[in-house]
């Protein structure tokens, strides 16, 4: 029998469900469109964005509004059909013989049964028969496993798949029978104005934080986190740059030091060296350099300080 993945019969209208979506989500309004049809299409899809561009952050807010479970694996080369679909008990196995009730279910099948959303980060880093085996499921909407019987899909069962455009594993290896088979939405990272937003939120400072509105040091944290995080990409050395993550990050523990250097004020003398501190622990593990351009990350990130701090110091000066 061939079962079809179901549209999602939510009761309420596809455009209110995706304002409540959106008020979970910054930004990232036509990602999340996209991405929205194609789920409640009954589709499967592949988000192809480097790491931090909100690809998370989106299927939490669909499965979250949808009362679904989100099922997260990293595709690695460890990841076997026999950890993608379930395995039995060995132990129980040796006692009990093979059953049903001491099958161990992996997240394909707990996806299946729960109608939720499968999402395998980094597909193309997954074994060839792990790809495979996915294949079939996606296309039967059901798994048979021996012993157990036959799987069905719940209503809303979903699979999801993410690749890093930068990666260079195994990449080629999404053969043309994946492709054909995933709708592709593809997420570049979030403009300025979205990244401030983000770390403003993540990281509790300027008007998302304590003080509230009134936070000119957070305000300066906040702007220059983002401002060299979306260095680190440009720069011509650097082979990916750090994503939001390290942006927030940096803020975050720039925020610490100024706490712990007593500094309050964002044009003190201190806070550009301070500054230089947070972004070498918050970057300097997060940027992978062109190994041709003998260069350093920490050479990297000073220089893309001095950019910001020394030879243009009115970009970062407040107002
Ligand atoms: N649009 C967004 N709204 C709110 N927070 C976000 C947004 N995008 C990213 N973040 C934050 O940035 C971090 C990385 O986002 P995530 O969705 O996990 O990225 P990805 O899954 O693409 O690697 C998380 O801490 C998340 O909270
Ligand atoms: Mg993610």
């Amino acid at each position: 029998m061939l079962t079809e993945p179901q549209k999602h019969t939510g009761a309420e209208n596809l455009g209110e469900s995706r304002s409540r979506i959106a008020a979970r989500v910054i930004g990232r309004e036509r990602e999340l469109e996209l991405a929205l049809a194609a789920v409640a299409a009954g589709r499967d899809i592949l988000l192809e964005g480097p790491p931090g561009t909100s690809k998370t952050t989106i299927l939490k807010a669909i499965t979250e509004e949808w009362g679904i479970p989100l099922f997260l694996v990293e595709g690695n080369a460890d990841l076997t059909p026999a950890k993608l679909v379930g395995h039995h008990n060995p132990a129980r196995v040796l006692r009990e013989d093979y059953s049903s009730e001491n099958f161990v279910p992996g997240p394909l099948v707990e996806a299946m049964q729960e109608g939720g959303f499968l999402y395998i980060e980094e597909l193309n880093r997954a074994p060839e028969d792990t790809m495979n085996t996915l294949l079939m499921a996606m296309g039967d909407r059901a798994v048979s496993v021996p012993r157990v019987g036959r799987v069905e899909a719940g209503p809303t069962f979903r699979v999801v798949a993410s690749m890093n455009p930068f990666d260079n594993v195994g990449t080629a290896r999404l053969s043309q029978s994946v492709h054909d088979r995933l709708n592709r939405v593809v997420i570049g990272y979030q403009g300025t104005d979205e990244e401030e937003r983000i770390v403003r939120l993540r990281a509790g400072l300027g008007a998302s934080g304590a003080a509230g509105a009134d936070d000119p040091l957070g305000e300066r944290i906040v702007g220059d986190a983002v401002a060299v995080t979306r260095g680190t990409r440009t720069h011509p050395d650097v082979r990916q740059g750090s994503s939001v993550r390290g942006a927030i990050d940096t803020a975050m523990i720039a925020a610490q030091l100024a706490a712990l250097r007593g500094l309050t004020d964002p044009v003190a003398e201190g806070y550009p060296e301070l500054f230089h501190d947070a972004m070498t622990v918050g970057l300097s593990g997060r940027i992978h350099v062109d190994e041709a351009a003998e260069t350093t990350p920490e050479r990297v990130l000073r220089e893309i300080w001095e950019d910001r701090f020394v030879l243009e110091p009115h970009a970062a000066a407040p107002g």
